[in-house]
């Protein structure tokens, strides 16, 4: 039987919000969106009255798309939706949880107490800080991508797992566990926003397939530095992959040079983002 849902895809999500509503089985409805001369955002969602549960798909990065997942709430309920679920697949603002200098704004807080407004419930997807789900004041859920990642390498030649640092462990176990093949880790020491160094540490690399998985990709440093490191151990190849492929500042050409393959789920819409955590945010939704 189909749910009785309507899912909406604001524009930074409109793959993964049609992956999500074939997964639930109910209709898919894309927003209309665009922009006004001076900049600003107009949204309609071009539908009858609703009085089915909404479920609104929309990351929250860069600004501008934390502005129409708002405007999409909105428009859901005036509407008349009997409740309105937010998927932020890619919740930007989770690395600032803290006021870590005084005089700072506590970003992540304000961020999802605006998603809250008009909605009840919200997913995210591996969300960097889970304090943040504590802020939602309703029901509030963090989803692991971990499963569809394991599946999707399940069968494709991968030894070994790696994660960039130990703090990233529990990812790559859940994503090794899956594939049915061990698990390390690296030991990662930032040393500007750009450049990572890797400490040699002794792990079994020699001739095997690596596959590296950090939650975030951001300007690729990180990576870069644990597929050199494997290299240097030997491994016979380097693949990476993450959640959420932000590939800022050409990233993604400096890491094939470095990696034999890169991917990413499709948090964030690219053109490696191959992976649909379509199936683990359904979960949360049934
Ligand atoms: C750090 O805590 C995250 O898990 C990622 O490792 C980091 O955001 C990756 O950033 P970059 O690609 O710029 O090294």
């Amino acid at each position: 039987m189909p749910l009785i849902m309507i899912v909406i895809g604001g524009s930074s999500s409109k793959m993964l919000a049609q992956d999500l509503a074939n997964e639930l089985r109910c209709k898919y409805l894309p927003a209309s969106v665009s922009h006004f001369p001076d900049g600003e955002t107009y949204v309609r969602i071009e539908a009858d009255d609703i009085d089915d549960e909404v479920v609104v798909v929309q990351s929250s990065h860069p600004d501008h798309n934390l502005v129409e997942l708002l405007l999409i709430q909105d428009a859901a309920i005036g509407l008349g939706a009997r409740k309105v679920s937010t998927v932020v697949p890619y919740f930007g603002y989770a690395r600032q949880d803290e006021r870590f200098k005084k005089g700072e704004a506590l970003s992540a807080k304000v961020m999802v107490r605006l998603m809250e407004m008009n909605s009840s419930k919200f997913v995210s997807v591996d969300i960097h800080k889970p304090i943040v789900l504590d802020w939602f004041r309703g029901d509030a859920y963090d989803v692991h991508a971990a499963p569809c990642i394991g599946k999707f390498f399940k069968g494709h030649g991968v030894d070994l797992v790696l994660a960039p640092d130990e703090g990233a462990l529990q990812r790559a176990s859940e994503v090794a566990r899956a594939i049915g093949v061990e698990w390390d880790y690296l030991e990662k020491t930032r040393l500007s926003g750009e450049v990572v160094r890797m400490a040699p540490k002794n792990v079994d690399a020699k001739d095997k397939n690596a596959l590296i998985v950090d939650d975030i990709i951001s300007t690729g440093g990180t990576i870069e530095a644990a597929a050199n490191q494997l290299k240097i151990l030997g491994a016979k190849s380097v693949t990476a992959v993450c959640t959420h492929g932000l590939f800022a500042k050409g990233a993604l050409d400096r890491l094939r040079k470095c990696c034999n393959a890169v991917y990413s789920t499709n948090t964030i819409e690219n053109e490696v983002s191959v992976i649909s955590v379509a199936p683990q945010i359904a979960k949360a939704l049934r």
